[in-house]
């Protein structure tokens, strides 16, 4: 069946998933246009939302968008900068000025359609530099803001409408948690201007993609390579519902850079779903190994993981007789759109699920796959919905190129470049917080103003509380040039020498980071954080520190919505006091450090 559908049109950051989460939650589908995309890929939709952008600006200069949309006889709405788009379209006016961040009460003016069942005042979250300070002749405002709680007015216009042509404009974000009754704004939009149905369901979503999987495939099969997270075993589960066990042939290749005992577990838990009739596990870690060695550069490391990875499964599929078969894959909606985010991520990191070989396979028909419409959230109530186990629903993240990526290699020269400039401008930063800020002489990958940063980190000794801490970082990144991270000694003290020395992937390296990493995981389930934190990343930096030791290790607790931006997760004292004991015990480690680093600019894995 068709559903109604609503187009959110990404102006960058990570507004516009965000608001597509949240309409798909009221069980309509939401889709990420492009702004430059055609008007007539508009012509699907029921309603349409501008998102915000963290880099657009509505005053001055024409932002480029395709605004034939606006000829369209459907509903539309912006928030933030689409707000002030709609104004100035139809005759406003937006000028610099009138900044609010944070906390802002909503005065609602004009009793609304948009506002039904909400209060005369409503908590709302503004971030924003311009303002609308006039509207067009059909428009008129719906809300002004004032400070939370206060009652000077900050901001008229800060909500505006013109039933006639059916815009509107909210300054503020009714997507963030932060405005209180933002889902049920947004839900007025959907529901009762736009008038969609909500028929948008799961139970529909796995009827429907098993037809068209079925569909797809017809009489033939599909072999699906497997890792064993969360996307491609709810995949795998899908797929043998919609075409039965025998014609889904799985593939598990351990790469060598898996977690401890993660292919045994991987096997048994495809077995207990009824999955392991078709299933071939190859041992490949001597291929990955062997492509590996000498290799130190990250974006190196992981170009060669994915060639890898395409002709360890070529080889294998040749060998099965299977390559003939249509190859699965459980991609998810945020690597299927070209939105700004992954875009952008692309340029980051190499992702392996879009190499050129797949992509060609993708143009000849040849792939399918069933959660290309998903978030992660929506993968994971489909995963309960079919029965997969509770702890393989809720497993952290893992990336494709697994340890590969969490494993620092260094020919062991140090690398201090820029290291004057950047400790000129750590020394005031010391000085006024008492501790000491060490920059290392390493780097990792992670992105400022949406570009990949190759940059040092540095290192934070001293008692501190949390939120010091977190505000001390965050003055580091803006004050001081060529640092992306920073990471808190959980060492006795600071060091006096810190020397990186020759490592690259060996076996030996993996399986200490196996054991680090396991100790980390073991310790997050025992404090019952497992559930509660989106991932954890453990990694190893090859560094002695004070003459001792080889391994510096670093754990990296997150939080996080879908892993575009991210934010430290706080451990409690008594799980840092337990990795202390345990992380440091291990054979050839020389420290360890909690990474606070905030994405931007760090990413969540380090290369
Ligand atoms: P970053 O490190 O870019 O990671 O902040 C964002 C999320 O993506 C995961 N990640 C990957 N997943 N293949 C994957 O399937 C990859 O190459 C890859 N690199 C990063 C990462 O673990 C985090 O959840």
């Amino acid at each position: 069946m068709e559903h109604d559908k609503i187009a959110v049109v990404d102006f960058g950051g990570q507004y516009a998933h965000l608001i597509a989460t949240k309409v798909r939650r009221l069980h309509v589908l939401a889709e990420i246009r492009q702004p430059d995309d055609p008007v007539e890929a508009f012509a699907p939709y029921k309603g349409i939302i501008l998102s915000g952008s963290p880099a657009l600006s509505a005053f001055g200069e024409d932002a480029g968008y395709t605004k034939a949309i606006y000829d369209l006889d459907v509903p539309i709405v912006g928030f933030c900068f689409g707000h002030q788009e709609i104004a100035k379209h139809y005759g406003g006016q937006v000028e610099h000025g009138g900044r609010e961040w944070g906390f802002a009460d909503l005065h609602i003016t004009a009793p609304h359609a948009l506002f039904a069942g909400l209060s005369p005042v409503e908590p709302v979250w503004m971030s924003h530099y311009d303002s609308v300070t006039a509207v067009g002749p059909d428009f008129q405002e719906l809300g002004y803001s004032t400070l939370g709680g206060g009652t000077e007015v900050q901001h008229r216009y800060a909500a505006i409408g013109s039933d006639r042509l059916r815009r509107y404009g909210f300054q503020f974000h009714p997507e963030v948690d932060d405005t209180l009754h933002g889902d049920a704004m947004i839900a007025n939009f959907v529901l009762n201007i736009c008038g969609c149905k909500p028929s948008w369901t799961m139970a529909r979503y796995v009827e429907e993609e098993m037809a068209r999987v079925r569909a797809q495939v017809g009489d033939g099969a599909v072999f699906l390579l497997i890792s064993g997270g969360v996307d491609s075993t709810v995949a795998a589960r899908l797929l043998g519902e919609a075409l039965g066990p025998e014609r889904v042939h799985l593939l598990h290749i351990d790469t060598g850079l898996m977690r401890k005992d993660e292919s045994r577990q991987v096997v048994a838990l495809l077995e207990g779903l009824g999955l392991g009739g078709h299933l071939t596990f190859v041992d490949a870690g001597a291929d990955f190994l062997g492509a590996l060695a000498g290799v130190v550069e990250p974006e190196a490391k992981r170009r060669i993981i994915g060639d890898t990875f395409v002709a360890v499964f070529e080889r294998e599929a040749r060998r099965l007789g299977i390559e003939h078969h249509l190859l699965a894959q459980g991609t998810i909606y945020p690597d299927t759109i070209e939105t700004g985010g992954t875009k952008r991520a692309d340029t980051i990191k190499t992702h392996h699920n879009r190499v050129p070989i797949i992509d060609a396979m993708i143009a000849a028909g040849r792939v399918v796959e069933p959660l290309a419409e998903l978030y992660k959230v929506e993968v994971r109530e489909l995963g309960e919905r079919l029965g997969v186990p509770h702890d393989m629903v809720w497993r952290h993240p893992f990336p494709g190129p697994g340890l590969g990526v969490r494993l620092l290699c260094s020919t062991g020269a140090p690398d201090r470049e820029g290291f004057e400039a950047i400790e000129a401008a750590l020394a005031p930063l010391a000085a006024g917080s008492g501790l000491s800020l060490v920059p290392l002489p390493f780097r990792s990958v992670g992105v400022k103003s949406d570009l990949r940063a190759y940059e040092h980190p540095v290192l934070i000794t001293g008692a501190a509380d949390w939120d010091g801490l977190l505000r001390l970082a965050a003055g580091i990144y803006k004050a001081v040039p060529g640092i992306n991270r920073c990471v808190w000694n959980l060492g006795p003290a600071a060091p006096a020498s810190v020397a990186p020395r020759a490592a690259t992937v060996t076996r030996e390296r993996l399986d200490l980071l196996r054991e680090a990493d396991a100790i980390v995981m073991d310790g997050l389930r025992r404090h019952g954080l497992y559930d509660r934190i989106w991932q954890c990343p453990t990694v190893l930096v090859p560094l002695a520190v004070d003459g001792r030791g080889q391994e510096l290790v670093i754990i990296r607790p997150i939080h996080s919505e879908r892993g575009m931006t991210a934010t430290p997760a706080r451990l409690p004292d008594a799980l840092l006091d337990a990795l202390r004991r345990d992380l440091l015990a291990l054979p050839g480690v020389s420290g360890l450090a909690y990474d606070l680093t905030t994405k931007p600019p760090g990413t969540i894995e380090w290369e």
